[in-house]
């Protein structure tokens, strides 16, 4: 049986001449200057994702350079190659449309282009899932390096964050207690340097989920965009992803496993992560046949205390945890509920990680023990009922306490131009009791599940001080809000799930404790109801979003698209 090839003899092109094909490739290859010996090297592929449009990967040419460095240190070739990035404030509809898309990007060039090995450098919200996806689908050898945190910036004496801050200054000025000046300048004073959103979101949510799937070097993911160890931690990479060149493993099959996901699951109950994480982990996890089953979800949230206070919910940055030990700090806390037997890319099990002396003590100021935790019950749960049989999601930590069980009256827009038109319309029939629920924002939409779960509150009442109120959709909510907010409600409106059927004045009840959601109408009544449109909303024709709209699967499978998923 002859030798699989390696290095640069990878996936030649089929001209039906093989010789023919090797030494066309590398008489181009050669005009790029490499000599023989380059070229008979293996060969990493470095997948890097900087971008004009990504402020948040504003530092990968050095990180990349660093990449590079390690791996030639360690006898292989680094050969960078773009994909498309997604910088999640430059997108239009959202950022999670194109996710798909460059997760496509992802897994075709890995598997398309001649490398024994990858390197996936990603960071802002979207990209770290559709890189750990396509990887995941390619199978070959992978390993991931994140862009690591922003520093805070200051204000008047206090630390901001994007981008928790920027929706707490936003909250204010919508009230009147912050005028146009100041707007302007915590506008300047949010995001101050390279790297991911300085709060516990979704950037940082998927860095450490990637980290206890076991797909990046451990304890990297937390390190500050700009710190030195953020060099130091791409340069061990490069260098892992050389041996991994050599050895031909770990694929991304062997450490991605139920075990791991779950494993990754209690990590983000744990440190309260992103709501969106779930949707991410379920794509993830769903391209290599492993269902996120919400029940199982909710019994392990129940059982896994949040030990982290960072904001959104609690007081930290990012840079606060990694100095107070970093998921190290965490899976402390929670290791007799964590599964042993996975490994990562260093072939490290995490037994082998809990029993290592770590090098400081852990800061309970931000990471506590299992015994004083935040919070004694996971950060994130599912709901399921009449209102969302196929379930939602809330995540309970950062919800308002008197809220967490309550009934009310619905307040209904039926899309996003209806809510931006209305809801700050002084004749707007509402009080704080009452439920706001947004429909045609899901999946499906045209709107592509936006981060506007998080409905403002209605002027007229947040200029009475009112902060909070249960709000209900089928979009997503960014990792850095709060409030008590249902989110991904499936089916989605879109569909004609029963979120379509409310209209103003039913009754909806939400309980946490019995982790429900229910609208309170007779059936009979809404078998009559026609579902509501977004009114303007034109189905896409033709291109990617006519692909999106006719293939995208619900939330609760992560908005992958089902020809993707592993069948
Ligand atoms: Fe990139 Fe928040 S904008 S992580």
């Amino acid at each position: 049986m002859s030798e699989k090839p390696k290095g640069l003899d990878n996936g030649l092109t089929n001209y039906g001449d093989r010789d023919f094909a090797r030494y066309l490739r590398r008489s181009f290859a050669k005009s790029m200057g490499y000599t023989d010996a380059s070229l008979d090297k293996p060969i990493v592929g470095i997948c890097t994702t900087e971008s004009g449009f990504n402020n948040c990967h504003r530092h990968f040419p050095e990180m990349l350079e660093a990449v590079k460095r390690g791996v030639l240190a360690a006898g292989a070739l680094p050969v960078p190659f773009p994909v498309i990035s997604l910088g999640e404030v430059f997108l239009s509809p959202t950022s999670l449309v194109y996710r798909n898309l460059m997760a496509m990007a992802v897994e075709e060039m890995i598997r398309a282009q001649p490398m024994d090995s990858v390197v996936l450098m990603g960071g802002c919200d979207k990209t770290v899932p559709a890189l750990l996806m396509g990887a995941a689908s390619a199978g070959k050898p992978a390993s991931l390096v994140v862009a690591g945190p922003m520093m805070t910036g200051r204000h008047r004496g206090e630390r901001l964050g994007a981008c928790t801050d920027c929706r707490r200054f936003w909250a204010n000025y919508r009230a009147g207690t912050v005028d146009d000046e100041e707007i302007n300048q915590v506008e300047g004073r949010l995001a101050v340097t390279a790297g991911t959103c300085a709060v516990m979101g979704t950037a940082s949510t998927m860095a450490l989920i990637g980290e206890t799937l076991g797909m990046m070097l451990p304890g990297t993911a937390a390190i500050p965009a700009v710190h030195a160890d953020r060099l130091r931690a791409a340069e061990e990479t490069g260098a892992l992803a050389a041996k991994m060149a050599t050895t031909g493993g770990p694929t991304p099959d062997k450490l991605i496993t139920r075990e791991s996901v779950e494993n990754a699951l209690r990590v983000l109950l744990a440190v309260s992560g992103s709501t969106n994480a779930v949707i991410h982990l379920a794509a993830i996890a769903g391209r290599l046949g492993i269902d996120i089953d919400l029940e199982r979800f909710n019994a392990l949230s129940d059982e896994t205390p949040v030990l982290v206070d960072l904001k959104p919910v609690g007081s930290g940055y990012m840079e606060d945890f990694h100095t107070a030990g970093g998921l190290d700090g965490v899976l402390r806390g929670i290791a007799g509920k964590l599964n042993a037997g996975c490994a990562d890319v260093t072939g490290l099990t995490m037994e082998d990680r809990l029993a290592r002396p770590l090098a400081d003590p852990i800061d309970a100021s931000f990471i506590r023990t299992a015994d004083s935790p935040v919070n004694p019950v996971g950060g994130l749960i599912a709901l399921t009922g009449t209102l969302a049989p196929e379930g939602a999601i809330l995540k309970r930590a950062a919800a308002t306490p008197g809220l967490l069980e309550h009934e009310g009256r619905a307040v209904v827009f039926s899309s996003l131009e209806d809510l931006a038109n209305r809801i700050d319309d002084p004749d707007l029939d509402v009080t704080a009791d009452d439920i706001l629920v947004l429909q045609n924002a899901g999946p499906r939409s045209a709107s592509g599940m936006p981060e506007a779960g998080y409905l403002p509150i209605p002027k007229k009442l947040a200029r009475q001080g009112v902060k909070d109120m249960v709000r209900i959709s089928d979009a997503r909510m960014s990792g850095t809000a709060f409030g008590t907010i249902v989110l991904h409600v499936t089916p989605e409106a879109d569909v004609g799930g029963p979120l379509a059927l409310v209209r103003d004045g039913d009754r909806i009840r939400l309980s946490a404790s019995r982790k429900s959601i229910d609208l309170l109408v007779d059936p009979a009544e809404l078998a009559t109801r026609k579902p509501a449109i977004a009114a303007g909303d034109k189905p896409a024709d033709r291109g990617y979003a006519k692909l999106y709209r006719d293939s995208v699967l619900p939330a609760t499978l992560g908005c992958d698209f089902d020809f993707l998923r592993h069948s």
